[in-house]
């Protein structure tokens, strides 16, 4: 069984300040809650006051980038052993936003992922098509080119603690959030993609989140499709309310 996993992905919103009052507030409408994992990812800036705030609650927090060395002249980056000295567990990794407007490549990704996996922290591979290759038909062939490239020279036991997010570029920040049955479709098929690689057990304990415009709407029918697991939120993961709505799903 896999345990579900809710994460909000705030992108470049909110400041320490802005955060810590969002950590105080969600932390009350989310108490208790442990049949599934809960996860925040601020803008670096605010990660380690984050840390502090959530330490002792059922919040567990999130980076949206991490580099693949400890340390060196790598201007802008920062590097898994620092966001773990923040109280990082989770790492966001090949965001489509870091693929389509920087430009980061899937090498650049697996390498990310190997130094996430070093530092003992969680990777949240993202993976997704844009609209003109679903229109193309080609959904499936960037899925498995993704996975394939990023996962490229790993075993399954150094991917035990991987998590996959499926976000179709075509429904990040539209408001058009994929049907159910193309979340399932999608999932389904990166499982099969992940049980080639890496063997049946691998990927039926491989936790593979959905991305793109979730909302409290609609967050209950994503979740009933069996090969979702979970959920990578992100505008409606900036008011803490409405994100405890969706992290509550089903309740
Ligand atoms: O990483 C999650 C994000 O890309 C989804 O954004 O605003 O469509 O929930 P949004």
């Amino acid at each position: 069984m896999r345990k579900p996993l809710i994460a909000g992905n705030w992108k470049m919103h909110k400041t320490v300040a802005e955060t810590l009052d969002y950590i105080r507030r969600f932390r009350e409408l989310v108490s208790g809650i442990t049949d599934r994992e809960i996860m925040i990812a601020p803008p670096f800036t605010a990660l380690y006051a984050a840390g502090q705030e959530i330490s002792g609650t059922n919040i567990k927090l999130g980076a949206q980038n991490a580099h693949w060395a400890e340390s060196g002249a790598f201007t802008g980056e920062i590097s898994p052993a620092m966001l773990k000295e923040c109280g990082v567990q989770y790492v966001i990794l090949g965001h489509s936003e870091r693929r389509h407007i920087f430009g980061e490549t899937d090498e650049m990704i697996r390498r990310r992922l190997e130094g996430v996996l070093s530092a003992g922290l969680r990777p949240i591979l993202c993976i997704g098509e844009t609209l003109e290759e679903r229109e193309a038909g080609k959904t499936f062939e960037v899925l498995e080119r993704q996975v394939r490239e990023a996962l490229s020279g790993f075993s399954a036991d150094d991917l035990k603690v991987l998590v996959i997010a499926y976000e179709p570029v075509w429904a990040i920040g539209t408001g058009k959030t994929a049907t159910p049955e193309q979340a399932e479709e999608a999932h389904r098929y990166v499982r099969g993609l992940l049980g080639e690689l890496f063997g049946k057990d691998f990927a039926e304990k491989t936790r593979i989140l959905y991305g793109g415009s979730v909302k409290p709407e609609n967050i209950a029918e994503l979740m009933a499709q069996s090969d979702v697991d979970g959920a990578l939120v992100g505008g409606a993961s900036l008011d803490p309310e409405t994100f405890a709505r969706i992290v509550r799903y089903g309740g």
